[in-house]
């Protein structure tokens, strides 16, 4: 009788177990609805003007994790048509705990990729891809890099819940980290020059400090997560 208690018990503990870890790929959406929302574009938006971008995944989670704990950004970019066909002029504004900077670049830009030239208008990096979005005034940024991120850009400073439902599905599809959605102060008018930071200033640190106090549960669950992956992985090898 007491036995066959004991092997109930184990089948229950087991289930809970599968059903846990069968958790992640049931939440995972249908692989045809992947196939949709990992599209490149056919028709190419127009990329002159104004972006605010708005949330970042990555494949590796502690980056964009510790990057909105630690320093809460805003960014946006300016695009500007040149007279050469396909380049523009890229322009990054950020804002970091009150200090602005702009990081220009010159990009090449075609239907679906871009990637940024140098003064010859040769590639020196690796192509960006635009995704599928159902957003009418969205870019889905997928960069192909050593660490790769994507990025959701849009004309609005936010966009709505049901906008950030598809990006988050998008992260999802590609099984990289849950989205963070990025600071959306963009007023890059009031700041302090980042050309003026000094390593030693007391009040940036202070500022990390206070913040990194009410978010330090987000990259301790990227670090979970790692950890999960990796004994899974290791526990997969030496069975
Ligand atoms: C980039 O943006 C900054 C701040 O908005 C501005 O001061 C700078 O002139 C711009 N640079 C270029 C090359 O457009
Ligand atoms: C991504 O990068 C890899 C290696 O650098 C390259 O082989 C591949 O063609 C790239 N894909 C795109 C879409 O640029």
């Amino acid at each position: 009788m007491k036995r066959d208690r004991d092997t109930s018990i184990t089948m229950k503990t087991l289930c809970v177990a599968v059903v846990v870890l069968s958790l992640s790929s049931v939440c995972r959406p249908a692989p045809l609805a992947c196939d949709k929302l990992l599209k490149p574009v056919d028709k190419s938006p127009d990329l002159s003007g104004r972006w605010f971008v708005i949330a970042m995944s990555s494949d590796v989670c502690l980056i964009p994790a510790l990057l909105n704990s630690l320093l809460w950004p805003s960014f946006a970019v300016d695009f500007t048509a040149q007279s050469t066909p396909n380049i523009y002029e890229s322009n990054v504004t950020f804002k970091i705990l009150d200090y602005c900077g702009a990081e220009p670049e010159t990009i090449f830009f075609e239907r679906n990729i871009l990637f940024d030239v140098d003064s010859n208008n040769a590639p020196i990096d690796t192509a960006e891809v635009l995704l599928h979005t159902g957003c009418p005034d969205c870019l889905i940024l997928k960069g192909n890099d050593s660490i790769d991120s994507l990025l959701l850009l849009s004309r609005r400073q936010k966009v709505t819940e049901a906008e950030l439902k598809e990006f988050r599905m998008q992260a999802d599809c590609l099984e990289w980290s849950e989205p963070e959605v990025l600071n959306s102060d963009h007023d890059y008018k009031n700041c302090k020059s980042f050309d003026d930071v000094e390593a030693t200033d007391e009040e940036i640190w202070n500022k990390m400090y206070e913040r990194l106090k009410e978010t330090y549960n987000v990259p301790l669950q990227c670090l979970t997560k790692d950890i999960y992956d990796f004994s899974k992985a290791l526990y997969a090898v030496t069975l």
